[in-house]
């Protein structure tokens, strides 16, 4: 499913057969899909790379199919080419953890809250937008990619340095995505309750 979201944007024949499968699938998952091209928010201005590195857990998400479980969190470390390796994990409802790697990188030196995640080898990187942080609280991200021009998948994380936010928190950022265009209904919350203690 990853491969083929990313991919698609590079085949060129019969497009209505690949646009009605990618709707079947982004429907079966219940993706965040919407017509047209991509909300443009605004990043966080100024954004340290350096100063964001470490452990985020996940408060709030959008719909993602390849989360499946509770206490997600996900581990940045900047690597000697500053690239940024990442490690994502969560527990499954069998009381596994699940785990992926993947390396992020800044797109371009003068956008650094803008960058692109890839967790398979040769797949196109998912965009990584940094809304907004103050990195020892509180962290928003974005990613929305668009489609043959057509309609967008989006995702958002609300992350946070505890697995708690205070709600006056969460309300100013989920402000930061209505204004910048971002449909938020169906925001949920993430599971951050039991963490330390397995099946
Ligand atoms: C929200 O989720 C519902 C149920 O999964 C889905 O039908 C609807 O399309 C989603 N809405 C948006 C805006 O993604
Ligand atoms: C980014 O943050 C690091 C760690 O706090 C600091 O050493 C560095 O000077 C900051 N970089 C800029 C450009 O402010
Ligand atoms: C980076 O962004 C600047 C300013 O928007 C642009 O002029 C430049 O061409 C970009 N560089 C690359 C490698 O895309
Ligand atoms: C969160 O997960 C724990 C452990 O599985 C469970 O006991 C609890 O009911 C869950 N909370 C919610 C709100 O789903």
């Amino acid at each position: 499913m990853e491969k083929f979201l990313t991919n698609i944007k590079y085949s060129t024949s019969d497009t209505k057969v690949l646009l009605v499968l990618l709707l079947t699938a982004a429907a079966a998952n219940a993706q965040s899909f919407h017509a047209g091209g991509c909300p443009k928010p605004p990043v966080q201005e100024d954004f340290n790379i350096t100063k964001y590195m470490g452990t985020w857990y996940e408060i709030e998400k959008l719909p993602a199919w390849f989360e499946r479980g509770r206490c997600n969190q996900a581990t940045y470390e900047l690597q000697e080419d500053e690239t940024v390796g990442v490690l994502n994990a969560e527990i499954l409802p069998n009381g596994n953890i699940n785990s992926i790697k993947g390396v992020a990188k800044v797109k371009n030196v003068t956008q650094p809250a803008i960058l692109g995640v890839s967790f398979f080898i040769g797949a196109a990187d998912a965009p990584y937008w940094v809304l907004a942080t103050d990195y020892q609280s509180y962290a928003l991200v974005y990613s929305c990619s668009h489609y043959l021009g057509l309609f967008h998948v989006d995702y958002a994380w609300i992350l946070a340095r505890t697995r708690a936010l205070p709600e006056a928190v969460v309300c100013q950022l989920h402000d930061k995505l209505k204004n910048a265009g971002v449909d938020i209904k169906n925001l949920t919350a993430s599971n951050q309750t039991s963490c330390d203690e397995r099946k």
